[in-house]
């Protein structure tokens, strides 16, 4: 009753390519599904350059955008959305600081990854991004709106 007052958030979620590449994606999601959020929308895609650009758009005029841009178009990524309250904040701590020698043990950075350009994993740092994100790289007819119906289906 009290969640049901609160804000319900979406956050959009990537295994960057070389996740996907070192074999990490059902690690990955499996992380976030543990922690009980719900999945809204699940692809396998080869991002483009302009959509690249657009997701990281605030992050133009940073020395390492270039590469960036270069890193994330050089193979398939897996996109999620996942859906619940508090679930951006709560997705970015499982998910670890930026630089994966900073990041916590425990955390998907912290456990997988070693270098910054290549932390395995992306997750939007707003709700606000958290929408923007998740209706860039997602058509309102890949999302998904279901009531998870918990363990009742296994009697
Ligand atoms: P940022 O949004 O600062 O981090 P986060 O992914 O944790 O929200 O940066 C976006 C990505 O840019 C980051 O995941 C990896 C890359 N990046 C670099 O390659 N070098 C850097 O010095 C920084 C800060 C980020």
């Amino acid at each position: 009753l009290v969640a049901s007052l609160e804000q319900v958030e979406q956050t959009y979620i990537m295994v960057k390519p070389d996740g996907v590449q070192r074999g990490l994606v059902g690690e990955i999601i499996s992380r976030f599904e543990r922690k009980g959020f719900k999945l809204t929308g699940l692809k396998l895609f080869q991002c483009p350059k302009e959509l690249a650009e657009e997701h990281y758009k605030d992050l133009r005029a940073k020395p390492f955008y270039p590469k960036l841009i270069d890193y994330i178009t050089s193979g398939p990524v897996v996109s999620m959305a996942w859906e619940g309250v508090g679930v951006v904040a709560s997705a970015r701590k499982l998910i670890g600081s930026t630089d994966p020698l900073q990041a916590e043990t425990g955390t998907i950075r912290g456990d997988l990854a070693v270098q910054t350009g290549r932390n395995v994993v992306h997750g939007s740092d707003s709700p606000e991004n958290g929408r923007r994100e998740t209706a860039l790289w997602f058509k309102e007819v890949e999302l998904c709106q279901w009531t998870p119906a918990q363990a009742s289906w296994l009697r």
